[in-house]
């Protein structure tokens, strides 16, 4: 299966080139964000392609922003069912754009990634180990690699814009965006990560953790950017999780697994990546993809 991979995209009103998408201005409130085929690890954005991952991505988040139909969201419609009739310098955009692209309301973003952990996995668990804390929480002493919290703990971290996005503990967390907000943020994504969990259990998938962005839209704190993909989340199967090991993943994890194997300080440039790995990931992204929606991918 060949896919024509779009790692870059060239239109008028660029308004950022985030590690994977490409966002543009559409109108005064809109914005057309197209998911490119870029995979990013430890905030670097690796050399290669994985074709077909922004459609993934694409359809994913939609699937989420349909199933949270009752919190305020960004989304509008996916690339492929806007009318572009009005916007000139769209109306021949190649389809293969429109399958990764989304129109979203524009929103005023909050520079907070907010992270929720249901089982104790990556970055947490290395943490843990090392200062049985996590984001400068105290957390039980008595956990193993991959065990459930009792409840799933906020650890939200700042957005870096060059670098590495740094863990932030609640007081740090209290004044970059202040209290009130904060335990609203808390609030929700704890809200959302309880009901995708809920949801992937229904089958067969432990959604270890994931991040979630928020902005004020029309004055009102709303989810924005991607949801709950593998990009930004991980994903288990539970027959392969077993507390004490770490699961096979069936998201970024894969890539980032490869990557702690080589001779790399997580500083650009990255290593090359094989393409059975790229291919590996794809494959593991379809996967979660098909499950999670119940859908086929077309690609
Ligand atoms: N509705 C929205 N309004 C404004 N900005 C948004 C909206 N949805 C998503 N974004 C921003 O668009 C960008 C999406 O691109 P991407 O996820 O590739 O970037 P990133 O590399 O994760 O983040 P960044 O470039 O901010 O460091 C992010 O910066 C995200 O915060
Ligand atoms: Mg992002």
């Amino acid at each position: 299966m060949y896919i024509d991979p779009v790692l870059t995209t060239n239109f008028d009103r660029k308004l950022h080139s985030g590690k994977v998408r490409d966002i543009y201005d559409l109108d005064d409130d809109k914005l057309l964000m197209i998911s490119t085929d870029r995979i990013s690890a430890f905030d670097v954005i690796m050399s290669e392609a994985v074709p077909g991952k922004g459609i993934i991505l694409n359809n994913l988040s939609k699937f989420w922003f349909d199933f949270f139909d009752k919190t305020d969201n960004h989304f509008i419609s996916s690339g492929n069912d806007y009318d572009f009739s009005q916007i000139s310098r769209f109306q021949s955009i190649d389809i293969k754009y429109l399958n990764r692209s989304c129109i979203v309301k524009k929103a005023q973003r909050i520079d907070m990634e907010c992270v929720v952990r249901g089982y104790i996995t990556g970055s947490a668990w290395e943490e843990y180990k090392l200062t049985g804390k996590i984001n400068s929480r105290n957390i039980p002493s008595d956990l193993r690699e991959g065990e459930k919290f009792s409840k799933p703990i906020f650890t939200p971290s700042t957005k870096a814009i060059e670098g590495h996005d740094q863990p932030l503990s609640q007081s740090e967390g209290e004044n970059l965006v202040g209290k009130e907000i904060y335990t609203t943020l808390e609030n929700i994504s704890i809200d959302l990560f309880s009901q995708a969990h809920t949801h992937c259990l229904t089958k067969g998938i432990l959604l270890a953790d994931t991040k979630f962005e928020f902005g004020y839209i029309d004055g009102k704190i709303s989810l924005i950017d991607e949801v709950l993909t593998p990009d930004s989340s991980r994903f288990w199967k539970i027959e392969n999780h077993s507390v004490g090991t770490s699961p096979e993943p069936f998201d970024k994890q894969f890539l980032r697994n490869w990557l702690n194997n080589q001779e790399w300080d997580k500083s650009p440039p990255p290593p090359k990546v094989p393409d059975e790995i790229l291919k590996n990931t794809l494959k593991r992204y379809i996967n979660i993809y098909e499950i999670l929606t119940e859908d086929k991918i077309k690609l």
